[in-house]
């Protein structure tokens, strides 16, 4: 399992039971505080912050604790103390090379399944039927793919979810229009992704044509109390709305299905019950005619107390109402020990003031986590909101075809017939985008550069799917399938020891994804193994004439392996590697 081979991990066990040993039992969940270091493999800083409270000098602690962890026979490498107290520890070859080993015969590949398996209820995508899926709706549907992926490797049972916006009073106007034009001209412009301009039209006539906008208010009527002609037009529109993006889910092959769709829709039969409970309840009272809950420690401007509203004075519900309903149903119903809610960080209080509603109301037990994984807005290169060019929205098709186009070019140089080409550009291109996506951390903003997301270097998609491509052309050369390269492993040169070590990080990594919400924990270790592997393949030779059998045997099975931890890596990550690039 993984705690068993990432170094550090292993690290810090040895070193809480040598402190236990050394200075009593009260020590053994010290945080060893234990880092990569440029002298040595690891540095752990422990003894500085232990001799305060062991009132003894720091070296004379860190000479203690280095006693103790070599007294042990079987510690797996050397311990220095060095400068004011730091522990410089240096792990055997033998030690990297069995451990490498070890995942390499391992089928999960390092990454151990979840020892006691979760629900995990992911909320993601959510675009907004009446309005336009944009780059935000992009990035929320790629990082909400990633986690969906990362725990079902896990063995956790995941639960999808896409809350569509698919209901409320702009419905009115929406199938009034859809009547103007015709079910036939409506469903097409909504299946070409054109709802922006579908919904401009509407919404013109909204607001200058009075017939028009009594009609949609009726509509909004007949729509509420679900009249079966009114559901039939909304069926018509949502379903056309939804085969577009099924086309985007398809294009960026991400897994959600029709089956994943609960949209606000499904929670209108529940809201009337929603309210009642919670005012029956005392937990929303009546504000200016409205039914809030006034979470503690939400204050306006003035000081006052704000509300967190779930029946408008009007009598509507809202956005609150549906959420709070969404996690009875997520915790009752789906039986959630984990809730995701993969949404912009600009939704933050919102999602605050939602979650401590929900604890008030005993509809969030403790034992239940909820999260909001907070996705940071995606900018033009002009630093605002990455959604129109030249006053137009860009569709996201548009932006994917794009993605090819210049994806195509990058790789123009290669000898590939037309068909060999357009499948990688296609790859590379999707990579790309994804790739941007899930590289920095989900809540961080960032500029969205075509040029920079395709580079062949740096820390993006193409060029760990360069890397990938090029392990797999080394079997291909050398004649051997990736299954049968299987070492043994001896290390020799530094940059092979190097990359070994790199790679015994991976379950790790993965795992700090699943419980952080943070693709970007196994982005980053994927590119430092691309490059490690990089140092590796330029500085040791693996098919080239004049290496011997064992040597070439070794580096092949880090070759195997690195493939292996690249492959699985950006599969959890949905970014696809084409065979060749
Ligand atoms: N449709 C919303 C939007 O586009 C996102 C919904 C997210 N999910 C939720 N349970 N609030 O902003």
């Amino acid at each position: 399992p993984w705690h068993m081979t990432d170094p550090q991990l292993v690290l810090t066990e040895r070193v809480q039971q040598a402190l236990a040993a050394a200075f009593g039992a009260e020590y053994s969940d010290a945080d060893p505080l234990i880092r990569p270091s440029q002298f040595a493999d690891y540095q752990a800083n422990v003894a500085m912050s232990l001799s305060k409270r062991l009132r003894r000098a720091p070296r004379e602690v860190a000479q203690e604790i280095a006693d103790r962890l070599t007294a042990e026979s079987a510690f797996p490498g050397t311990v220095e103390v060095s400068g004011p107290g730091f522990l410089n520890i240096t792990l055997d070859d033998s030690w990297i090379a069995g451990q490498a080993a070890e995942i390499l015969a391992d089928p999960r590949t390092g990454v151990a399944a979840a020892s006691a398996p979760q629900t995990v209820v992911i909320d993601y995508s959510a675009p907004n039927a009446a309005k336009e899926m944009h780059v935000g709706h992009l990035r929320t549907t790629i990082v909400g793919d990633a986690l969906v992926r990362v725990h079902e490797h896990l063995g956790n049972k995941v639960v999808r979810q896409n809350h569509l916006g698919d209901w409320g009073t702009p419905f009115g106007m929406l199938i009034e229009h859809l009547l103007d034009i015709g079910e036939e001209a409506a469903i097409a412009q909504l299946e070409a992704g054109e709802g922006n301009e579908y919904y401009q039209a509407a919404r013109v006539k909204f607001d200058s044509d009075p017939e028009f906008n009594k009609r949609a208010r009726a509509r909004v009527v007949t729509l509420q109390a679900e009249e079966p002609e009114t559901m039939r037009l909304w069926h018509l529109f949502m379903d056309a709305t939804v085969r577009y993006f099924n086309k985007v889910y398809h294009r960026l092959g991400v897994t959600l299905t029709d089956e994943d769709i609960a949209g606000e829709s499904m929670y209108n039969a529940m809201l009337s019950q929603v309210c009642d409970e919670l005012q029956d309840r005392g937990i929303a009272v009546v504000s200016d005619g409205a039914l809030c809950v006034f979470p503690p420690g939400y204050t306006g401007r003035e000081g006052q107390p704000l509300p967190f509203m779930i029946r408008k004075s009007d009598g509507g519900y809202g956005y609150a109402t549906t959420d709070m309903a969404t996690i009875r149903y997520r915790v009752q119903d789906l039986k959630a020990d984990r809730i995701l809610y993969v949404i912009g960080a600009t939704q933050a209080l919102h999602m605050s003031m939602l979650f401590d509603s929900a604890r008030i109301a005993g509809w969030l037990p403790d034992h239940v986590r909820a999260e909001h994984v907070q996705i940071g807005s995606v900018l033009g290169s002009d630093g605002k909101m990455f959604k129109t060019r030249s006053g137009k929205s860009i569709k996201l098709l548009d932006l994917l075809d794009e993605a090819d186009v210049r994806a195509a070019a990058v790789i123009a140089d290669r000898e590939y017939d037309d068909a060999a080409r357009a499948e990688i550009a296609h790859a590379v291109g999707m990579g790309a985008v994804k790739y941007a996506d899930l590289s920095v951390s989900h809540d961080s903003e960032y500029v969205f550069d075509f040029d920079r997301m395709l580079a062949l270097t740096g820390n993006t998609g193409p060029y760990l799917q360069y890397a990938t491509a090029r392990i797999r052309s080394i079997f291909r050369r050398g004649g051997v399938a990736p299954a049968e390269a299987t070492g043994p492993i001896v290390l020799g040169h530094p940059a092979e020891r190097a990359l070994a070590l790199r790679l015994l990080g991976f379950g790790a990594a993965v795992e700090e994804m699943a419980e952080g919400s943070a693709p970007h924990k196994v982005a980053t270790f994927l590119f430092e193994t691309a490059s490690a592997f990089t140092a590796f393949y330029e500085n040791c030779p693996v098919l080239k004439e004049g290496v011997d059998e064992a040597t070439r045997a070794s580096r092949l099975a880090l070759c195997a392996l690195t493939l292996r931890v690249l492959e699985t890596g950006l599969d959890l990550l949905g970014v696809p590697v084409p065979e060749r690039m």
